[in-house]
């Protein structure tokens, strides 16, 4: 992908933070029972998976009942368009949202961030809490995405990682032998509490807007950790791949369960949906990414079937389609250079799409835009379930009036 400097811009910090007051109040009194997610997945298991059936018609239909207690708020997944559209129902308007959403492009975002570290912010619930709403206040979508980012778990386990502005994660040891793999151990929920006070402040402000929570997929999060930071061609990975394939195994297998444990602790705190990043699986052939990858996020996949809907994207994955169906995922997000219908035969049947308009759109003349969006719309209706977003997240120099009225367009029709 393309690194781009964010300016923090001119503000002062001085936009103002508040937490839902109410949000604590209806998620105090949850008391979940053991649940198959809830069993440790322990490094050395097995990674046999490959095909898992998607969810099942009682999932489907909407009368999937929530633990007691749940923060998760009720009714929601039978009205939501968006959560409609993840389960293949068809509801009156396409749902849209945006990933990268939160930030980037908001000058708002900019003030808040203009002293605060991209780490801290998301550390601090208030700050994640307004970050998370900003988007939702100025585009109306279907959806909110989490304030947070794929990193986040892994300085929570107490690695060394920071975000620096224009290049991504850097992280100061990189892993690459048997003894910095063994220093990754489990994530607990004690671990990232921030997470789970701000999921409970934005389910109170959300109103009828569904919370999307994320996680970075094993194989994207040891391309960062063995890399030491963004790659184009991924070479040190591979080659650990390739040449120490039991020792690759043994770091995908510690990620899973890290990556599980993060979406699991947002997924108890009351997210209705969850989208696995496997950003850089596009830069490995259908056979490595089949032998290498896929059972390691199928594994993560696995521990929510019938919870929450889960979303599987990453870019460049055309040929991968196929195999990123199979891994478990109720929706494969797809990027812009497969058309929507094509990407939908490749994925298969029993999965929604989500995707996929060209993030460089939004510069095209009105009139262009307009029928790139219809163009997407038209081919996703062919899918069996279709969440309108673009193919990668909003690029930085974005107009967020343009974004606006995307939005508008798609629930326009
Ligand atoms: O979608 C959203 O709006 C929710 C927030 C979100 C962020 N990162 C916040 C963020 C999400 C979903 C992510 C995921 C993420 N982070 C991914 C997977 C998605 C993808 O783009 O493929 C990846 C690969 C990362 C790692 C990462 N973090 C990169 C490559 C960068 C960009 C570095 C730069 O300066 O351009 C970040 C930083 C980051 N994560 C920012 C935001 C809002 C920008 C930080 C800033 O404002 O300075």
């Amino acid at each position: 992908m393309s690194v781009v400097h964010i300016d923090a811009g001119p503000g002062s910090g001085s936009a103002s933070v508040q937490t839902a007051p109410s949000g604590v109040a209806v998620a105090s009194a949850r008391v979940a029972p053991p649940r198959d997610g809830d069993k440790p997945h322990r490094p050395g298991g097995s990674t046999a998976l490959t095909d898992l059936p998607p969810a099942d018609a009682a999932f489907r239909a909407g009368a999937v009942s929530l633990h007691p207690g749940s923060a998760r708020r009720p009714g929601l997944a039978a009205t939501a368009p968006f959560l409609r559209a993840c389960r293949r129902d068809q509801p009156e308007t396409t749902p849209v949202w945006f990933m990268r959403q939160a930030g980037r492009v908001l000058p708002e975002y900019r003030a808040l961030r203009a002293d605060v570290p991209m780490l801290d912010s998301c550390r601090d619930p208030a700050m994640i809490t307004e970050i998370t709403m900003q988007p939702v206040r100025r585009f109306r979508p279907d959806a909110a995405i989490f304030f947070s980012d794929i990193v986040v778990p892994l300085v929570a386990i107490g690695l060394d990682i920071d975000i620096v502005a224009g290049v991504g994660p850097v992280v100061a040891e990189p892993v690459r032998d048997a003894a910095a793999v063994a220093t990754l151990r489990a994530l607990e929920p004690d671990d990232v509490p921030y997470v789970t006070q701000a999921v409970r402040s934005l389910l109170g402000e959300l109103g009828g807007t569904p919370l999307i929570g994320f996680a970075g997929a094993p194989f994207t999060l040891a391309s960062y950790l063995v890399e030491g930071g963004p790659s184009r061609n991924h070479l040190r990975t591979k080659a650990l791949m390739y040449g120490e394939p039991k020792l690759w195994h043994d770091l995908l297998d510690r990620l899973a369960v890290i990556t599980a444990a993060f979406l699991r602790v947002q997924i108890d705190a009351g997210v209705d949906a969850v989208q696995l990043f496997d950003s850089w699986a596009g830069a490995l052939s259908e056979d490595d990414y089949r032998r290498y990858v896929a059972p390691h996020s199928a594994r993560v996949l696995s521990a929510f079937a019938d919870e929450v809907p889960r979303i599987h994207f990453g870019v460049n994955t055309g040929e991968l389609l196929t195999a990123m169906g199979q891994v478990g995922a109720d929706v494969v997000g797809v990027d812009w250079r497969v058309p929507l219908d094509e990407a939908a035969r490749r994925i298969g049947p029993g999965r929604a799409v989500q995707g996929n308009l060209d993030p460089a759109a939004v510069f095209a003349p009105e009139p262009v835009l307009a029928a790139k969006v219809g163009d997407v719309l038209a081919r996703g209706a062919k899918a069996e379930g279709h969440v309108f977003n673009l193919g990668h997240g909003v690029l930085p120099e974005t107009d967020p009036g343009v974004l606006a009225h995307i939005v508008d367009l798609v629930h326009a029709g």
